[in-house]
């Protein structure tokens, strides 16, 4: 008897969007594994694709649209056999509209309902008809999804919120992933403790609010993002926590004193703080104001001398003057971020921001403009001031040509280093000797024996 089971089939996963969405993505084919199916590079020849999608910005959602239509044309040339998925922040967010102006769609499933992909599945094949779920059920998928299946890495991701109760002016999330929720303590830990067993040493924890995090604790009472990290750094072989998406309302003192006391947390921060001026802020219901976010910041520089932040800026939201632009670029100048993202408001269907008065394009062109140059100055001259460092790199792997080794920084920056070993998964001290715009090249340090 053969032993490959006959019903393998073959699954392409595209990930648009956020880390939330990468992680989604891998749970999904863990969800599916058990069905028969194994993940494939390419669409072509696959039994399923699911197009797991973000709908941040105007660009973002268009970009499902385009790619459909290319599956379309693979699925009529396969005789119509491929299912074709549609998940992610555009499924939630117009699964109805998605379905009209895309019929070929099979299958179309919000974020809360992966854990419902299987019998979703077997609707379709049974009915001949699309399928879509956008419900927000009542149970929580996260005590549904089965455990990961593949090793992430070195490096991975761990998803321990979701969900945003904040309600920015400009943003889909509150609607496209619901309200906030945090998972407990227990399963966090555990999975953790399998991805360290699988081979990963440094963590990141993703939530859309991490630092809302006050999911239950061990000793049953809400913890904090803070007593969490406390917990994971205690497990042998995790060296390095991060956590991602945080807000600055959210930013406690016991998590900035995380910084300080827990070795395991590394001395950046992921802080998006949106514009510089209260005006807007307040326009944006940002709920802080621009010396809250100085603030912080001062404040984890006092207790974390060496911390660096990086942030999310908009520019051109409903309302913005020359005036509240400039106090942007003021706040960037004094803040000096190790790097940022900045983006042009775009309206997004559903949101308060969208029905006001919109400001002209090429304003909004002009002012991101001078901004990224002032970014892109801030990034460049904070890998510099990486040279000559001798600073504790993690190893990854290999780097991309003979003899080369890659790692990251404290600062999450690549790192390059010649050595005949691979040293995957152990901290080294480097000599960083040079640095490119995306990343750094750097020396071992030769271990000095003690006398
Ligand atoms: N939860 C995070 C990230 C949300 S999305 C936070 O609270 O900051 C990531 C970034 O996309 C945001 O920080 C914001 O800068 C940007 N963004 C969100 N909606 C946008 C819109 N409608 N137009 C332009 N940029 C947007
Ligand atoms: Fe969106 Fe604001 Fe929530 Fe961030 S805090 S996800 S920007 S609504
Ligand atoms: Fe996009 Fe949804 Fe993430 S809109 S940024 S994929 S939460």
């Amino acid at each position: 008897m053969n032993a490959t089971p006959k019903n393998t089939r073959k699954l392409h996963v595209v990930t648009h969007g956020c880390q939330m969405n990468v992680y989604d993505s891998a749970r999904m084919a863990d969800v599916l594994a058990p069905l028969g199916y194994t993940t494939v590079d390419s669409p072509e020849g696959a039994d399923m694709v699911i197009m797991n999608t973000c709908h941040i910005r105007e660009r973002a959602a268009e970009k499902v649209f385009s790619a459909l239509g290319r599956l379309r044309d693979l699925k009529e040339a396969g005789g119509g056999t491929m299912m074709i998925a549609v998940t992610g922040c555009v499924a939630q967010a117009e699964g109805d509209i998605l379905l009209q102006r895309a019929p070929y769609v099979d299958l179309v499933v919000g974020p809360q309902a992966y854990h419902r992909l299987p019998e979703l599945i077997a609707q379709v094949h049974r009915t001949r008809k699309s399928a879509i779920d956008t419900d927000f059920p009542a149970e929580k998928k996260f005590d549904f999804l089965p455990d990961e299946a593949a090793a992430q890495g070195v490096i991975a991701n761990l998803t321990i919120q979701e969900g945003c109760d904040k309600f920015c002016s400009f943003c889909v999330v509150p609607y496209t992933r619901g309200s906030e929720a945090s998972r407990p303590a227990a399963s966090i830990i555990a999975e953790a403790k399998r991805m360290v067993a699988l081979g990963t040493r440094e963590i990141a924890l993703l939530g859309q609010n991490v630092n809302a995090y006050h999911g239950e604790g061990l000793d049953g009472r809400g913890w904090s993002l803070a007593r969490l990290m406390a917990e994971l750094a205690e497990i042998p072989g995790l060296l390095r926590l991060r956590y991602t998406t945080s807000h600055p309302s959210d930013m406690t003192e016991d998590l900035i004193l995380a910084h300080r006391d827990n070795p395991a947390l590394m001395p950046f921060l992921h802080l998006p703080v949106q514009s510089g001026s209260d005006k807007m802020l307040a326009a944006m219901n940002r709920k802080h104001k621009a010396d809250d976010f100085r603030a912080i910041v001062a404040r984890l520089r006092e207790v974390r001398p060496d911390m660096a932040f990086t942030s999310d800026f908009i520019v051109g939201h409903p309302g913005e003057t020359d005036a509240d632009f400039a106090a942007t670029m003021a706040l960037i100048r004094e803040t000096e971020f190790a790097l940022a993202y900045s983006f042009k408001y775009s309206p997004r269907p559903g949101t308060p921001a969208a029905g006001l008065p919109q400001l002209d394009d090429a304003l909004m062109d002009a002012r991101l403009y001078e901004l990224q140059a002032e970014l892109r100055r801030q990034q460049d001259a904070f890998n510099a001031s990486t040279v000559g460092l001798v600073t504790p790199v993690l190893f990854t792997g290999l780097g991309r040509y003979p003899g080369q080794i890659a790692g990251r920084s404290l600062y999450a920056q690549p790192v390059v280093v010649e050595s005949p070993e691979a040293l995957t998964g152990e901290i080294k001290m480097v000599k960083i000797t040079h640095a490119n715009p995306n990343s750094l090249l750097g020396s071992l340090k030769k271990e000095v024996l003690a006398a």
